[in-house]
């Protein structure tokens, strides 16, 4: 494992962080702070704003300005601000009928599976991923032995199954949630012909849970098919935690920055978070620049194992 020289510039916050990881931080309250300012700031100018200028003058006042500046400065450093209270954890052994209460009306979506429209259209199996199986996956399980796995970005489950299978192997009852909407992205089946598509919908879902079933998983992989973004916030506030969270979603810099953001709120104190695409063709395009920002901003060490990035929060 090589690790990044950069020295994080809040290390001194980095215990306080992770033990007041649910209440404002000492740097959260700087920024809100500078936040309010910034709003008083924009308020102030605003209200001297003389409302002739605004129809005859083509000048740009000082005021408009100054309430422009305040106005930048309010929208940059929102940009750092995420949901900082989560609700209690609710206890590892409940999170499969939390999340089969929550968003399955209570029954397991693999019950009467496939249905017999859709069992045609699918193929026994078919796994196929990126780095799936890369040694990141055994070495972090190892090392967290995690009750919950949450998965952001799953696909068709290769490295859901890939850990169903490491967990099973180390006699873990480890219950992993798979985080995905399941739609892919625009075009991708240009690269998967062989899933079929029906009415423009790629049914990726069925393919990825008839997968799930075809390696007797359907106990230990569970998913929640929706927006990575509506998903952590509402995992956050059932009190769904992560001993390990991957992040693999969306692989522009904005999409990583609020993932990995959103993911760390669900991450139990001292859990360990890491994601794909560090070191391959996809990485300065966003998820590396997204990965270092967060350990800059919060004050972690970014490690590297193979293409994955892994931020140790203990
Ligand atoms: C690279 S694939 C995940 C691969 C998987 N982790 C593996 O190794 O086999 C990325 C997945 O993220 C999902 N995704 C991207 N943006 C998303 C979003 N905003 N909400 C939900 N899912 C998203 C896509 O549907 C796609 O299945
Ligand atoms: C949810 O479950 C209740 C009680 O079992 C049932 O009456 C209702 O129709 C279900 N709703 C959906 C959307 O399946
Ligand atoms: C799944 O279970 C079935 C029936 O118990 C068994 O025949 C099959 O080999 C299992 N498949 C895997 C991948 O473990």
């Amino acid at each position: 494992m090589k690790e990044d020289r950069q020295p994080p510039f809040h290390h001194h916050h980095r215990r306080l962080a992770a033990f007041t990881r649910r209440s404002f931080t000492k740097s959260t309250a700087y920024v809100v702070i500078l936040i309010l300012l910034s709003f008083a700031l924009g308020y102030l100018s605003a209200a001297s704003y003389h409302p002739r200028q605004h129809s005859q003058s083509p000048t740009i006042s000082q005021t408009t300005i100054a309430s422009a500046t305040a106005a930048v400065t309010a929208t940059e450093l929102d940009h750092y601000r995420f949901r900082t209270q989560c609700a209690d954890p609710v206890h590892p052994k409940l999170v499969r009928q939390t999340i089969l209460d929550r968003v399955f009306n209570g029954t397991s979506p693999y019950a009467s599976f496939p249905p017999p429209h859709i069992s045609p259209l699918l193929r026994e199996s078919r796994i196929k991923g990126w780095g799936s199986n890369g040694a990141v996956f055994g070495n972090l399980i190892r090392k967290v032995k995690p009750e919950t796995i949450i998965e952001v970005g799953t696909f068709l489950g290769a490295s859901a199954i890939n850990m169903a299978r490491l967990t099973r192997e180390l006699g873990l009852k480890t219950q992993i949630l798979c985080v995905d909407d399941f739609r892919g992205w625009p075009g991708f089946l240009d690269r998967f012909r062989e899933l079929k598509m029906v009415n423009g919908d790629v049914m990726l879902m069925y393919q990825f849970m008839q997968n799930v079933v075809h390696v007797n998983s359907t106990e230990s992989v569970l998913f929640v098919p929706f927006q990575t973004g509506t998903t952590l916030e509402k995992l956050c506030e059932w009190g769904v935690f992560g001993d390990l969270v991957e992040v693999d979603a969306g692989h522009d810099f904005h999409s990583a920055w609020i993932d990995i953001n959103r993911a760390y709120k669900v991450l139990r104190p001292g859990g360990v978070m890491f994601g794909h695409d560090y070191f391959t063709a996809a990485d300065y395009r966003g998820v590396r620049r997204a990965v270092n920002l967060f350990a800059k901003v919060n004050g972690f060490r970014v490690k590297v194992d193979g293409q994955h990035w892994v931020i140790d929060s203990a």
